[in-house]
């Protein structure tokens, strides 16, 4: 090979290098978008719902289709996550379950439609850690549910029960079909929000997809659609922080678990879990998330599970938080 043709190799090297760079370390952005899918996959067999998921909703998850000419009123619905237990201490800590309310004029019916998990919260902040699978193990679906009605005295009485606005017949289903492919793609819970620290400019790693997000995601639909909402009162929401340095991508279940080489980082993903008990109730997760408040502040550190994917989370004060802060109607 001549001098030039070295050159010429070396340099190809050089920009392959740099287009592998641009690849694979290229400017991240923040904060990582949520992975839509195609369609909602099955259930593994192994999760198993302590309660049943929508148990009155549609079989098909279908929603009624209004008069184009209908005024369909909408409402803003809250309660504290009531623990049979423990009574209301969760809504003193103002852990919050939020959904939206509508109600037909021409019919006089009324429907409520939420968001949540499918087994339970526990099981989507943290994984099961079976004896005969390596991998940590998720069940950590979550979905839409609508169904006929709204129990006025349970969102009224110890949380919120506002009319915010009325939409058309139309703008309801137009609204509607914009549910079902949400909810075809948006199929998995996540609990935290990651970011750089608590100020108003910090960086957002991580947005968290949860019962609020979904209320906030309906109404920017409607807002987009026409509808003008607004409340007389301050619209606060229930946010799980964490609080961490620029998080860093490890790498997905098999490129993690199935790898020799990756045995040490594989075994430490189990052991950061291990002290967390996904098939609990809400009460026990409180505690669950101390647990966790003392592992991250003791280690700094916090393995993050998003799209299906492992990050890692230098974590620095105040590591967690449980915030019940006001995000404004669209
Ligand atoms: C969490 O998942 C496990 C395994 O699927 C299940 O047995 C348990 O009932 C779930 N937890 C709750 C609170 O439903
Ligand atoms: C959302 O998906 C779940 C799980 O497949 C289903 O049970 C539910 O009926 C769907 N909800 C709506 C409103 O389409
Ligand atoms: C919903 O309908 C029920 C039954 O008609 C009624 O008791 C309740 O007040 C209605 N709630 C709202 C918010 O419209
Ligand atoms: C509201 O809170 C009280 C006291 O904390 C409790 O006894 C009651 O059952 C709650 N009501 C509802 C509808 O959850
Ligand atoms: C946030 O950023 C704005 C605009 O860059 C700046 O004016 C403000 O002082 C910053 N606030 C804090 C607390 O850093
Ligand atoms: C996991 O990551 C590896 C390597 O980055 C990739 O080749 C593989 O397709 C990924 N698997 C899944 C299920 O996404
Ligand atoms: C609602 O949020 C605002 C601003 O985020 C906060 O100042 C206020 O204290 C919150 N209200 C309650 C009841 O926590």
């Amino acid at each position: 090979m001549s001098l030039r043709e070295v050159l010429a190799c070396v340099k190809l090297l050089l920009l392959l290098h740099v287009v592998a760079e641009l690849r694979s370390d290229g400017p991240q952005r923040w904060p990582v978008p949520y992975r839509r899918f195609d369609r909602r996959p099955p259930v593994d067999p192994y999760c198993e719902a302590f309660y049943p998921f929508c148990p009155t909703g549609d079989r098909d998850g279908r929603l009624p289709r209004m008069r184009d000419s209908d005024v369909v009123s909408v409402y803003r619905l809250q309660t504290p996550v009531w623990e049979f237990k423990y009574g209301d201490a969760l809504g003193k800590f103002h852990i919050m379950h939020d959904a939206v309310g509508f109600s037909s004029l021409e019919t006089g019916a009324n429907y409520t439609m939420e968001w949540y998990e499918l087994f339970q919260l526990g099981n989507c902040t943290f994984p099961h850690l079976r004896p005969d699978v390596f991998a940590p193990f998720w069940c950590n679906q979550g979905a839409a549910c609508f169904f006929d009605g709204i129990d006025d005295l349970h969102w009224s009485q110890n949380g919120t029960l506002e009319k915010i606005g009325e939409v058309t017949g139309t703008q309801f289903n137009a609204m509607a079909q914009w549910v079902q492919e949400d909810n075809q793609t948006g199929i998995y819970y996540e609990t935290w929000t990651a970011r750089s620290d608590p100020g108003p400019n910090a960086t957002v790693w991580f947005e968290s997809y949860d019962c609020s997000q979904f209320v906030h995601r309906t109404y920017r639909k409607l807002a987009q659609l026409g509808a003008k909402l607004s409340s007389r009162s301050q619209t606060n929401y229930t946010k799980i922080y964490l609080y961490s340095g620029e998080p860093s991508y490890l790498g997905n279940e098999s490129a993690i678990f199935g790898q020799p080489a990756l045995k040490n980082l594989a075994l430490d993903i189990r052991r950061f879990y291990h002290p967390f008990r996904p098939h609990q109730s809400i009460f026990d997760l409180a505690f669950s998330l101390l647990e966790a408040y003392e592992e991250v502040v003791m280690d700094k550190s916090f393995y993050l599970y998003y799209n299906f994917e492992y990050w890692h989370l230098p974590m620095k004060p105040p590591y967690v938080q449980i915030t019940y802060e006001e995000v404004p109607l669209p």
